[in-house]
């Protein structure tokens, strides 16, 4: 099915990122984070769509805004969405790469409500989606896309969250002969760059925010990697809150059909700093130019996209003053 709505739906990423962007190297990611889903919820509720935010900026309780059950948009086709206003909160804060406005979106009540706990995940391309496994080794898994993409491990690269956690699994990894590319925060990038040619990532390895995780698989879907996960409870509290959230077994290996259980899902993220995968928000004199990236699981499409914000425009936050 051909997904008309993705370019309605590319200004509500647009948006959060041409507010999140000026708070860029401040300090305040805090600020940088609210600029973002004010921009994210203002854009979305202009648009003609029956949504339901089912991953967002937490519980209602916690979460004025993007929360977690909310209603969106002016009425219309009833949808699943998944939110990210700002993936990488540090990173905008700190003037660091990669750091997205992320969406995705599908018909309503395929996207697994996901509890605001661990993942352990692994991503990877197109060409090697049918060769990994989340229950295989780290050796494992980097023997078989090496094989399957015709080359050494050493010619891998690994991407991995700079973790504690992860010190095992950095060994591995190093071990079995592949690179790695370590990152402070921003795994969805990490996920998603696997699939994207150029960014120089082949495999995303590790344990990371479980919300986060459908949004990336929701990536995946559209551009034909894998994603796999398991969630990784740290206490029965974070257990019990899955358990009452989410539509599968906790237990079990969360299969992209799981996670995102339709081949109609939609992703879309826009730069707010620079990276490997997208340019981050530039402002200038006369407005301000992003780029960003829109998959549609439907048309089999994905396309990037530059946007010029002409001063004037509705997009009022790309000046503050
Ligand atoms: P923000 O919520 O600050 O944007 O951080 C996002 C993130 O880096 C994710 O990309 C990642 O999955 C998660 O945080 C890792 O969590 P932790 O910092 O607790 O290891």
């Amino acid at each position: 099915m051909r997904n008309t709505r993705i370019y309605e739906m590319l200004e509500v990423t647009e948006a959060a990122a041409l507010a999140a962007g000026r708070w860029m190297g401040k300090g305040d990611k805090m600020a940088a984070d609210d600029a973002a889903v004010q921009a994210m919820r203002k854009t979305l509720a202009n648009i003609e769509i029956d949504g339901t935010i089912v991953i967002g900026e937490g519980e209602r309780d916690e979460a004025p805004m993007l929360f977690i059950g909310e209603e969106v948009g002016c009425g219309g086709e009833k949808i699943d969405i998944a939110v990210d206003p700002l993936e990488g909160t540090n990173l905008t804060a700190s003037g660091q790469s990669n750091s997205l406005a992320v969406m995705a979106f599908a018909p309503a009540g395929t996207l697994l409500h996901a509890p605001d706990t661990y993942m352990n995940k692994i991503a990877v391309g197109p060409e090697a989606a049918d060769v990994v496994h989340i229950d295989a080794t780290p050796t494992e898994n980097i023997r078989a896309v090496a094989k399957v993409m015709h080359r050494e491990p050493e010619d891998l690269v690994v991407c991995i969250l700079d973790r504690d956690r992860h010190v095992d699994l950095i060994s591995e990894v190093r071990q079995a002969g592949a690179r790695i590319r370590l990152i402070t925060d921003g795994d969805v990038f990490g996920a998603v760059a696997t699939a994207i040619e150029g960014t120089g990532i082949h495999l995303y390895m590790g344990i990371g925010a479980a919300p986060e995780g459908v949004l990336a698989c929701a990536a995946m879907k559209c551009i034909g990697g894998c994603f796999m996960g398991r969630f990784a409870f740290r206490n029965d509290e974070e257990r019990a809150r899955a358990e009452k959230m989410s539509a599968c077994d906790i237990d079990d290996v969360l299969t992209m059909d799981c996670l995102v259980n339709t081949d109609e899902a939609a992703f879309i993220a826009t730069g707010v700093t620079d990276g490997e995968m997208l340019r981050g928000v530039k402002y200038f004199g006369q407005g301000a130019r992003t780029h960003s990236v829109a998959m549609d699981a439907g048309s089999k499409t994905v396309r990037f996209v530059e946007t010029v914000f002409r001063t004037g425009t509705e997009m009022f936050w790309v000046r503050q003053d």
